[in-house]
């Protein structure tokens, strides 16, 4: 049998070729992270594939058809085994990067193999990126915005690649299709053609080894059982974590994504280093006259130059000697930066912890999940008052009061406090705020048409964004709404308005 298969496609010899392969020095466990990663790009394009078949590409569908898999048990652990298995291939290319940066393996004649796994690193963090924003949440909106709005930054390419990526001047179906296509297609396919190139160059170049200066006095060893042994186990390992990951601690779906609310990204921790040099550099630097923009720099320029090199690493340290002594200066260098990054990336994630206890929290998963999550998007209908404005609803004393609390409870509550509370330092308190309470056609004029100036209530200064609400409400439920915050938060006691007077308004 196995003699007729081999007679008419050679896939036998072929087999035995590729198991019989030199491992110069013997196996060792310090190799298995190559074949781990191409394990989990494995895991990844599997689960990735049915995941397929629960999820629709569209504004109208994207988050929906996410909350569907979320509900189901057999696709909520696909989900999370797709989650953790992607965060697993990121922390395993970046492993195997450093093991050959520390062995010294990148250098001739294995450039070109260096070169195209940078290039694979590439495409995982593109991978990444793209697959953040599909659930359509609010965590995805607001993250891949930043991500979106970083790429516009770009000198010459960066607005027109925005515009292309984000299928538009803003953000919607378009923009689920761009990363759906690249998440599902482009990428994958880059993937596994530049993971091609990168196994035919190691077969063409064969294993490094460890590191010695003379490896004619190594002993060689085989791939077959000892290397392939150890590189099963690992990958077994792997995968164990991966599930225990995917049952015990599940990603988080939050709610549908909102342009019109405030909410404070959270990046994936691959790229917390990226924020954190964001938020550490002061927005401009001043040199005598020149002003220079620090978000060009933090976001674009430094990765740039980090990349090229890192890609040109084998041409710039053209020493022949591969031994650990010789090239200290490299290894420190290597050492400092690792330092960096793990550094900026906890300053990344304590500035993020900060900035999202202060905006508004979000919903546990089990209100996203509950069934009046789904009414969410239609506003007015009973399930749409989120459970910790109700109270405010039902406390309202008037009709039009009743329909103004349910307005505040689904636009103003996520920025202003379920109570109009405010939050201190982000968002001004609109219950016993004097300009609330004040001349009414100010307060219409705000709220139709926004406000992004410095304002002073009680003596605490706020500088934020309120978007503004013409076009999103109507003139009947802005009469509402401004008749709910000066009549009914805290204790506001000023006059009603009415739809006219909203209509009427003239600045
Ligand atoms: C995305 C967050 C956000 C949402 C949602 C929001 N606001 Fe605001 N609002 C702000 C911010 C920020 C300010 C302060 C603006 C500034 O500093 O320039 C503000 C200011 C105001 C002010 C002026 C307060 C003052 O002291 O000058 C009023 C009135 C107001 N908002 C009403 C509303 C109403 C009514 C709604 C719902 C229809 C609403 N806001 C929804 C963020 C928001």
């Amino acid at each position: 049998m196995l003699n007729w298969i081999e007679k008419r496609t050679g896939f036998i010899s072929m087999a035995q070729d590729f198991l019989t392969e030199d491992v110069p020095g013997g196996a060792s466990y310090w190799y298995v992270f190559g074949s781990a990663t191409l394990f989990t790009m494995m895991i990844q394009i599997v689960t990735g594939i049915f995941l397929t078949f629960f999820y629709a590409p569209s504004a109208m569908t994207a988050w929906e058809s996410t909350r569907a898999i979320y509900l189901n048990p057999w696709t909520h652990f696909l989900i999370s085994v797709h989650y953790w298995g992607a965060s697993a291939m990121i922390a395993l290319v970046f492993l195997h990067l450093l093991q050959v940066l520390i062995f010294g393996a990148y250098k001739s004649p294995r450039e070109l193999q260096w070169v195209v796994g940078v290039l694979l690193l590439l495409v995982t963090l593109v991978l990444g990126l793209t697959g953040y924003l599909l659930p359509w949440d609010m965590d995805a909106y607001f993250a891949s915005q930043v991500s979106l709005n970083i790429t516009g930054l770009a000198p010459i390419a960066g607005p027109i690649l925005q515009h292309i990526a984000q299928g538009g001047g803003s953000m919607g179906t378009a923009t689920i299709n761009r990363f759906f296509g690249l998440h599902v297609w482009l990428m994958p396919a880059a993937l596994v053609a530049l993971v091609g190139a990168h196994l035919a160059i190691f077969r063409h170049n064969g294993p490094a080894g460890p590191v010695v200066d003379d490896t004619r006095t190594l002993k060689p060893g085989r791939f077959w059982p000892d290397q392939f042994f150890m590189d099963g186990a690992f990958s077994l390992i792997i995968f164990g974590i991966i599930c225990f990951l995917a049952i015990v601690s599940p990603p988080y779906l939050d709610q549908k994504a909102d342009p019109t609310k405030f909410f404070v990204p959270y990046p994936a921790w691959y790229f917390l280093s990226l924020f954190g040099l964001l938020a550490l550099v002061p927005p401009e630097i001043h040199l005598g006259p020149l002003s220079i923009g620090t978000e060009l720099i933090a976001t674009i320029i430094v990765p740039t130059i980090f990349l090229i090199v890192i890609l040109l690493l084998p041409w710039l340290d053209r020493s022949k000697s591969r031994s650990i002594a010789s090239r200290s200066g490299l290894l420190w260098g290597t050492t400092v930066v690792v330092g960096v990054i793990v550094v900026l990336s906890i300053y990344g994630q304590a500035t993020t912890m900060i900035k999202q206890a202060a905006g508004p929290p979000s919903p546990p998963e089990s209100v996203v999940l509950a069934p009046a999550a789904a009414a969410e998007t239609k506003p007015g209908s009973p399930g749409a008052i989120p459970a910790n404005a109700a109270g405010v609803a039902n406390a309202a004393p008037s009709t039009t009061s009743g329909a103004g609390a349910s307005v505040f409870a689904n636009n103003c509550s996520s920025c202003h406090g379920a109570t109009g509370q405010g939050v201190p330092g982000s968002f001004p308190p609109l219950a016993n705020n004097p300009v609330v309470t004040g001349d009414p056609n100010k307060v219409i004029g705000i709220v139709l048409g926004g406000l992004n100036a410095p304002v002073t209530v009680n003596g605490q200064s706020y500088h934020g964004m309120m978007p503004p609400w013409k076009g999103t409400l109507t003139n009947k439920e802005i009469a509402d709404v401004i008749t709910y915050i000066r009549g009914s938060l805290g204790n506001n006691k000023a006059s009603a308005v009415t739809e006219a007077q909203v209509a009427g308004y003239k600045p």
